[in-house]
Parts: C-alpha cells; structure tokens; sequence
C-alpha cells in the first residue's frame, strides 16, 4: 500500500535518484509519524481505498516519513480522525502505539480494568508522557506525573490528578509520602529504577515498565545476536531480581499496531485526546526541527510539515 502525504513527524525527504537497491540502510529517512492520503493500494488491500485520510506510525525496519510517499502495509495503518488536521495527526501514531504496547500489552491495562488504578508516570511532559496521561484518564485511571515546574500547567491540562515537579528535589522523596502504585511507566530511565520499584504496591502484581533500555546501545556495541543475548540477560535478572520483592520489572519499546490506532482514532473524534503539538517546521527547516528536538525538554511533538493535503489548511 502506498501511503499518502502531509504532515510528519521528524523525517526526511527521499530522493528516489539516490537510492541504491544494494540493501545498504542509505540514505537514510528518518521519521515515524505519517498522517497522509492513499495514493495506490494492493490487490489484497480490501479496508483502505485510494483516497482515504490514514495515519500510521512506521515500523523501524522500514524507511520513514520525511518523504512523499511512504510505503505500508494495511495492518499498520489507520483512518486518520476526522477532528484532527494532518500536522495534529502527525503528532500522534508514534507515542500513542508507543505508550499502547507498554501500557496495554507489556502493562495489561485496558479501557474496563482501570477505574481503580493509581499509575505513575515518570516524566509527563514529553511525547509519550502527554499521549499516555490522556489515555488512562479516559479510561478512569488515577495518574500522577512527574514534571518539571514549567509543564505543570500543561500535564495539569491533559488531566493529570497529581503532578510532582523534579526538579525541586529529590523526586522520590514526595512520591514516597503518596499511596503506592499498580503501574509505572518510566520515560526518564537512568537512576530511577534504583527507587521506583519501591513505590508499587507489592504482591499485588504491581508492575514498573521502562521505556529507556540498553537495548540499541548493546546492538549497536556488540552486533545482533551478541547484543540481544547481552539484553536477554540483563532484563531476565533484573526481573527476577524485583519478581522476589513482589513487583513486576518490564521494558516497554515501541511497536506498530493500525488496530490500535483504530481505537485511538475513536477516543480522539471523542474528544478524549487530543495532539499536543509544541512546534511546526515546513520541509526546508528540517534541520532546525532536529536541533529542537536535540535541545531536550520537549512538551509534547515537534511537526514537520511535508506538503498540503486537500482540505487541511495546517
Ligand atoms: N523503547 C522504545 O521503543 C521507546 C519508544 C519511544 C520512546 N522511548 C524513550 O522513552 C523516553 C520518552 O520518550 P518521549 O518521546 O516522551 O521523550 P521526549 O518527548 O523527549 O520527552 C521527555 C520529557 O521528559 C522530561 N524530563 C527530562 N528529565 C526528566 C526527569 N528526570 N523527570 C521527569 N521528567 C523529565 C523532559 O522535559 P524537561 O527536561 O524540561 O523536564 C521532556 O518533556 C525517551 O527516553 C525515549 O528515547 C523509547
């Protein structure tokens, strides 16, 4: 299936010139987030048809979205939601299916079990923050959040019952004074696990999940298979470690899911979520993009607009 064009997150635009077919992963197009029109679909391709408004988050083994066109299949595309332009759309398909695989699938959490759930969610303000907290607020969770002081006012926005700022101290001295937690979902990583586990509730199949692994950092160092036995190993201690204090230790990673995007379609037309979009770049400020995104302390996603659609004034 040929995806369509719009708004992007994060990517690059593809010159079909310099492409070589020698399996080599250059040049290189970054971006995840597509929203766009379809352009061509398969003979086997029944639920899209050429036209269709889609937004899709592209999984990492194929070349991304900072392009014309990109190329799909179904099961990772979705219809776009109606009340969302593209640029807005293009803020979404990666944190959302990002926060869905580490809260739905890894977590556990769904729609109906998590009225009565106090989650934690450690560094709020980002793209997987924002998306996250929406989401378990429209499914009834309780949801604390650490920030900094200045995004307070945003998590605060999106439905956040409790907000911590970091940066007054040492985090996990407040958070310890709060009731313990069925789930945290860990944006931040670095020294957090030293503490976080200990603010679940224990023997209650309490879980924390991290989002922040060694995982391309052991690839990248020792090679595929070295590098996934090397994390393999480091996760399986590590969970059986935390498994005999009775909590539950998980890595959380991003994985593609169109079915997913379906339902988040529904919540946003809802008016449970909406995008958080902090900026907009038009194609030829690429670079600039990427240097904001660099700079850290992201509130919410950066959007590189690739061409107008019909119809979308963004
Ligand atoms: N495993 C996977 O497949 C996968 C997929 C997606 C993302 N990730 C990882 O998950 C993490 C979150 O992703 P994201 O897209 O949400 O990142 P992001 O958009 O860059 O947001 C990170 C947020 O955390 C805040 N922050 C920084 N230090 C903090 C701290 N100590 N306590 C609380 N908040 C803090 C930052 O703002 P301030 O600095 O201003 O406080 C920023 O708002 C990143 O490390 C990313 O690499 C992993």
């Amino acid at each position: 299936m040929n995806g369509g064009y719009g708004a992007a997150t994060l990517s690059m635009k593809r010159d079909p010139l310099n492409i070589k077919q020698t399996g080599s992963e250059f040049p290189l197009i970054l971006g995840r987030d597509v929203s766009g029109v379809v352009m061509e679909c398969g003979l086997d391709v029944k639920y899209f048809k050429e036209g269709d408004e889609v937004w899709a988050a592209i999984p990492p083994w194929k070349q991304g979205s900072l392009a014309e066109f990109v190329v799909l299949s179904a099961n990772e595309v979705s219809r776009k939601p109606k009340s969302l332009s593209h640029a807005e759309a293009a803020a979404v398909p990666y944190v959302a299916a990002t926060a869905w695989s580490a809260l739905v699938n890894t977590g556990g959490l769904a729609k109906d079990n998590c009225a009565k759930k106090r989650i934690l969610i450690l560094g709020g303000s980002g793209g997987v923050g924002t998306f996250s907290i929406q989401m378990l607020k429209a499914w009834g969770a309780h949801v604390t959040v650490t920030c900094s002081q200045n995004a307070e006012q945003l998590v605060r926005g999106l439905g956040a019952d409790h907000v911590v700022d970091y940066t007054a101290g040492p985090v996990e001295v407040p958070l310890g004074a709060l009731e313990k937690f069925d789930l945290i979902l860990d944006n931040v990583g670095g020294a957090t696990e030293q503490w976080a586990l200990g603010l679940l509730k224990p023997w209650s199949g309490a879980k924390y999940i991290t989002l922040v692994t060694p995982f391309l950092q052991n690839t990248d160092l020792l090679g595929i298979a070295d590098g996934m036995l090397q994390t393999g190993v480091t996760v399986a201690t590590k969970a059986l470690k935390h498994l005999t204090k009775g909590v539950h230790y998980r890595w959380g990673f991003f994985a593609p899911n169109g079915p997913a995007l379906d339902d988040i379609s529904e919540m946003v037309d809802a008016g449970q979520i909406r995008a958080v979009v902090e900026e907009q770049f038009p194609f030829s400020q690429v670079p600039q993009a990427f240097q904001k995104v660099e700079e850290g302390h992201a509130r919410g996603k950066t959007v590189v607009q690739i061409s107008r659609g019909d119809g979308d004034d963004s």
